[in-house]
C-alpha cells in the first residue's frame, strides 16, 4: 500500500548500499524453477518441501515450483553462469518475492519478500562472520533495535551422523511420550526434534544431548573462530544449542536474528548458515557456501511500530479556477516538473474551495492557480498553503516565486 512504500524503499535501498559496501553484487533468479531443485536442495523431509511449496505441472507435464527460498537457485545459477571460475568467493545479494503455503497469520504470508546474501566458494569461518555482520548492520542501519542474534553449530557429515545416532538412542526409550510430529521427526530428521513447540516434548528436549558438545575437531575450531571474530567485531550473540533451522542443507554455523516483539514460532526476522554440502547435493562439484535471508515483510511490520516515515508530498498543486484554463495549467505544471518539482494537477470541475482543501490534504506546500483574469493578463497566482497568502505574478517569474515560497514554507 502507498503508506507502506517509504518503508520498503528505505529497507531496499539500505540493503543495496550496504551489500555494495561489502562487495556483494546483485543476482535475481527466476520466480519459478523445476521442483526437483528444491526437493534436492532444501530436502524432501523438510516442512518447506513436504508441506509448503506451491507446485504445479506445466502443459508439458513438467513439475514447477514457485521458489520457496533463494539459496538452492543461487547455487544452481552460480554453476550455470560459470562463477566458480571467477575469483572466490562469489559474493551475491538478492531482493525479491518468495512463496510458501503456510497457514497465514501475523508476519506469515503466502507471498513474502527476502533480502538475502550468499558467499559461495570459500570455507573460511571469517566469511561466516562477514555475512552475520552484514545482516546485523542492515537491521541497525534501518533503525530497528531490540534484535537478538542466536548462534549454533550443527556440525558436518563427519560428526553429525554419530551425533544423530546418539540423539536417537536418547529418545528411543521415550518414543511413546512424544507428540506424533516428534515421533515422525525421530525417524526422518532427529535434529528437528529441537524445533518442537508441543508441551509434552519439552521435558525430554531439555535433557537431550546437544550437537555443539559432539563436534569433530575441525567443526569445533571453526565455531570457536566464528565466536572469537564476532566478539572482536562487538556483535553480541547468544549461543542457542537448540537452534537447528528447518532446511536440510546446513552444516556448521547456523544463526537467526530474532526480535522480542515477534511472538511465538514467528520470532525470526531472518536466518542463515553455512551449506558446504549443498552444491554436491545438487550434482555439482563440492563447494562451500554461507548466507542468510531476512524477512522484509516482518521487518517492515515491526519498523512501522518503531519509526515514522512520511509518504512524499507534492511540492505544488496546480489548478485552474475555471474550465477554460485547464489545458494551460497542464502546460505550467510541465514547466515546473522540468525544474525538478513534484507537481499534481487537479483536472476536476470541483469548486475552488474544494480543490484547495484537497491540495492541503495531499500536503502540497504551494498551490498554483489560474483563473480567466490571470489567463488574460498572462499571470499566475502562487499560494503559500501554510500562511494561506497569495500573490499574482507574471508567468515568466513563476519558477523563481515558487522556489522562494517553497524555501520559506
Ligand atoms: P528461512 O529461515 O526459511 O531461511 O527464511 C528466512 C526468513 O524469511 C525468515 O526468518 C522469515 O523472516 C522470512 N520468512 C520465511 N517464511 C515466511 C513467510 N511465510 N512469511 C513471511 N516471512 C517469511 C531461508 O530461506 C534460507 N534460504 C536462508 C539462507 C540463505 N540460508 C543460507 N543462505
Amino acid at each position: 500500500m502507498p503508506a507502506d512504500q517509504p518503508y520498503w524503499d528505505m529497507v531496499e535501498s539500505t540493503a543495496k548500499e550496504l551489500s555494495a559496501r561489502y562487495g556483494y553484487r546483485r543476482i535475481e533468479t527466476p520466480i519459478f524453477e523445476a521442483t526437483e531443485l528444491f526437493v534436492r536442495g532444501v530436502g524432501e523431509a523438510t516442512d518447506i518441501v513436504s508441506k509448503e511449496m506451491f507446485t504445479f505441472p506445466d502443459r508439458g507435464g513438467r513439475s514447477l515450483t514457485l521458489r520457496p527460498e533463494g539459496t538452492a537457485p543461487i547455487v544452481r545459477a552460480y554453476f550455470d553462469a560459470g562463477m566458480q571460475l571467477e575469483p572466490q568467493p562469489a559474493r551475491l545479494f538478492y531482493i525479491g518475492p518468495y512463496f510458501r503455503a503456510e497457514r497465514p497469520q501475523r508476519g506469515r504470508y503466502h507471498e513474502f519478500h527476502q533480502f538475502g546474501v550468499e558467499a559461495i566458494g570459500d570455507a573460511s569461518p571469517l566469511l561466516d562472520v562477514e555475512v552475520i555482520l552484514l545482516g546485523w548492520q542492515w537491521f541497525s542501519a534501518i533503525g530497528l533495535d531490540g534484535l537478538q542474534l542466536q548462534l549454533n553449530s550443527i556440525g558436518d557429515e563427519v560428526c553429525r551422523p554419530a551425533y544423530r545416532e546418539r540423539l536417537r538412542e536418547y529418545y528411543r526409550p521415550h518414543l511413546q511420550e512424544l507428540s506424533a510430529e516428534s515421533r515422525a521427526r525421530f525417524e526422518r530428521n532427529p535434529l528437528r526434534l529441537f524445533d518442537s513447540k508441543e508441551p509434552q516434548d519439552q521435558a525430554l528436549k531439555r535433557q537431550a544431548p546437544h550437537i555443539v558438545d559432539h563436534l569433530c575437531a575441525p567443526c569445533a575450531d571453526a565455531f570457536a573462530e566464528v565466536q572469537g571474530a564476532l566478539s572482536e567485531a562487538q556483535v553480541p550473540f547468544t549461543l542457542n544449542p537448540e537452534l537447528v533451522r528447518g532446511l536440510d542443507y546446513y552444516t556448521r554455523t547456523v544463526f537467526e536474528y530474532q526480535h522480542r516483539d515477534l511472538g511465538g514460532a514467528q520470532n525470526a526476522l531472518g536466518g542463515g548458515g553455512r551449506y558446504d554440502g549443498l552444491a554436491a547435493e545438487l550434482g555439482y562439484k563440492a563447494t562451500p557456501g554461507i548466507g542468510f535471508a531476512l524477512g522484509m515483510d516482518r521487518t517492515v511490520m515491526l519498523l512501522k511500530e518503531h519509526r515514522e516515515l512520511q509518504v512524499t508530498h507534492p511540492d505544488v498543486y496546480a489548478l485552474a479556477v475555471e474550465g477554460e484554463a485547464t489545458p494551460h495549467i497542464f502546460h505550467i505544471a510541465g514547466q515546473l516538473r522540468q525544474s525538478g518539482l513534484k507537481v499534481v494537477v487537479d483536472p476536476t470541475g470541483l469548486r475552488l474551495e474544494t480543490k484547495l482543501r484537497n491540495a492541503a490534504k495531499q500536503g502540497a506546500r504551494v498551490s498554483v492557480l489560474i483563473g480567466p483574469d490571470e489567463r488574460q493578463r498572462g499571470e499566475v497566482v502562487v499560494r503559500d498553503m501554510r500562511s494561506k497568502t497569495q500573490v499574482s505574478v507574471p508567468e515568466g517569474e513563476l519558477l523563481g516565486i515558487v522556489a522562494r515560497t517553497l524555501d520559506s514554507a
